[in-house]
């Protein structure tokens, strides 16, 4: 159940615990709503680093919960998000809570702390315990931010509705494979649609070969589950332009053919959580009114080995009409989004962004919390980057050299899908997707690394993390249309 997230300028009475902020060597901000007992917090080992917390039992029975916040000249809009993770993990139990740490916001907009506490508190309060007989989730059924003013309030709302579209795209990255398959992604899709607003069209599996999405077509041809193109649209009156999300969809990647090691598979769930991304930020366009027509496009498949599978050597035909040998029927994401991205470019818009589990050499480049920014218009790349960095993901530029677009030509077919040896392996994908988006300014998120979470982070438990759904929501929010002059 969501966390009521509301704003008031008094500490209510009735809440249960209270969270305040502690500067380093344990130092309260001027007007602290509460004193606490300095000797107490050193006694248990609290300095004030981000991140910590220290529950102080208070005499009515409450629990006033000291909350690290590091020295205040370091204090930006991370701090508040991990300041509220610390809190809703110090708040576990409670079921009403306030927390008063906007007193330690100094210089920093208010309405951006007061965003990123509401969201770290929701974000770290997060667990998927659907399949659980003895599951602990938190308790926390109601926030009170204390703060004031049109800023505190539009912020907490965001941060509140922002995080719940991140653990959406938690929970439908960590529901099994068996459950989450193409057909239901598409109804959930469908529900959310008629719920928030969006107009949502599905494509079944005879539409799609009518329609000549051969990547998606044959990727899935070796699966008992029929795919879905699955397309939402959010057009509110006065759009100042046109942006098309585009999603990777696997609900599960077994490599088909080529197939995967036991190990390899172990997490090949996650596969959809660039579909997931675009579908979670979708479903919080109305409620935040940005004035940007945006398409979601969600081409969705799994990826099965069986008698009727694509072979190594197969020969497709995307949407666009360039012709793909399938050298390797593991290399499956780059060809059902050669189709996602046909079709954006179709739709006339001014910017394409795609997110996608792509590669696991883009994991060996940057590990598991950074996720490759690629694409072909330096404006739009830095936009995309600047969104990432104002969200709090994290994302790192990688380059996509014309010196390399050789190694995916091909003997027989235009192009093949994979590059020349497992070297560089995040570029040739990149490389691969370019061939898809023709002079459109388009953007390529790799998020192999980060989709998943291997650790407990601050306010990202292991697991599904719904990385991207900041980034994009961040990017439609403050959307500029980019020249297309090509780099
Ligand atoms: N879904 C995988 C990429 C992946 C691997 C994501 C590990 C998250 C964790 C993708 O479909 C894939 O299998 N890519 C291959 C491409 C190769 C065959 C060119 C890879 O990275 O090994
Ligand atoms: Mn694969
Ligand atoms: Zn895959």
């Amino acid at each position: 159940m969501a966390i009521e997230v509301t704003v008031s300028a008094q500490v209510p009475d009735d809440v249960q615990v209270l969270g305040v902020p502690v500067f380093a060597g344990r130092r309260q901000p001027d007007k602290a709503a509460v004193e606490l007992d300095v000797a107490y917090l050193a006694e248990r080992g609290f300095e004030g680093k981000p991140g910590e917390a220290c529950a102080v039992p208070a005499d009515d029975g409450s629990t006033v919960v000291a909350i690290g916040i590091g020295k205040p000249d370091e204090v930006g809009v991370e701090t508040f998000r991990r300041a509220g993770a610390a809190f809703a993990k110090a708040a576990w139990n409670d079921t009403s809570a306030a927390i008063a740490v906007l007193d330690a916001a100094g210089e920093l907009d208010r309405g951006a702390a007061a965003e990123a506490v509401a969201e770290g508190v929701v974000l770290a309060a997060y667990r998927f315990t659907k399949y659980k007989n003895e599951a602990k989730p938190s308790k926390l059924e109601s926030l009170v931010v204390i703060g004031r003013g049109a800023k505190v309030q539009t912020g907490v709302d965001r941060g509140a509705r922002i995080a719940e579209a991140v653990c959406l795209a938690r929970d439908l990255v960590n529901e099994p494979a068996g459950a989450m398959t193409p057909t239901r992604l598409a109804e959930v899709a469908t529900e959310i649609g008629e719920r928030e607003g969006l107009a949502v069209t599905v494509l079944d599996e005879v539409a799609i070969a009518n329609e000549g999405l051969g990547g998606l077509q044959g990727v899935a041809q070796g699966s008992e589950q029929p795919p879905r193109l699955i397309e939402l649209v959010y057009d509110p009156p006065g759009a100042r332009g046109t942006l098309a999300l585009v999603g990777k969809g696997i609900t599960f990647d077994s490599g088909g053919l080529s197939l995967k090691t036991a190990d390899g598979m172990e997490t090949m769930k996650t596969d959809m959580s660039g579909a997931a991304a675009v579908l979670a930020t979708m479903s919080v366009l109305p409620a935040l009114a940005p004035k940007v027509k945006v398409i979601g496009i969600l081409p969705t498949t799994e990826n099965m080995p069986s008698g009727t599978a694509i072979k190594p050597g197969d020969v497709l035909k995307i949407r666009n009409g360039k012709t793909v040998e399938v050298l390797n029927t593991d290399a499956e994401g780059r060809l059902v989004l050669a189709d996602g991205l046909s079709l954006a470019v179709e739709a006339g818009v001014d910017a394409i962004v795609d997110l996608a589990t792509l590669t696991g050499a883009c994991m060996v480049a940057l590990g598991h919390k950074i996720a490759g920014l690629m694409g072909n218009n330096d404006t739009w790349v830095t936009q995309v980057g600047d969104a990432a960095e104002r969200a709090g993901e994290k994302v790192w530029p990688l380059p996509l050299p014309d010196e390399y677009r050789k190694h995916i030509d091909s003997e027989v077919a235009d192009i093949k899908n994979v590059g020349g040896d497992r070297y560089g392996g995040a570029l040739a994908a990149g490389l691969f997707l370019k061939e898809f988006v023709a002079d459109v300014p388009w953007a390529h998120l790799d998020i192999a690394g980060p989709a998943r979470s291997s650790d407990n982070d601050a306010y990202t438990p292991k697991g599904a993390s719904g990385f991207g759904v900041r980034t994009l929501v961040e990017l439609v929010t403050r959307y500029r249309k980019p020249a297309r002059a090509r780099s």
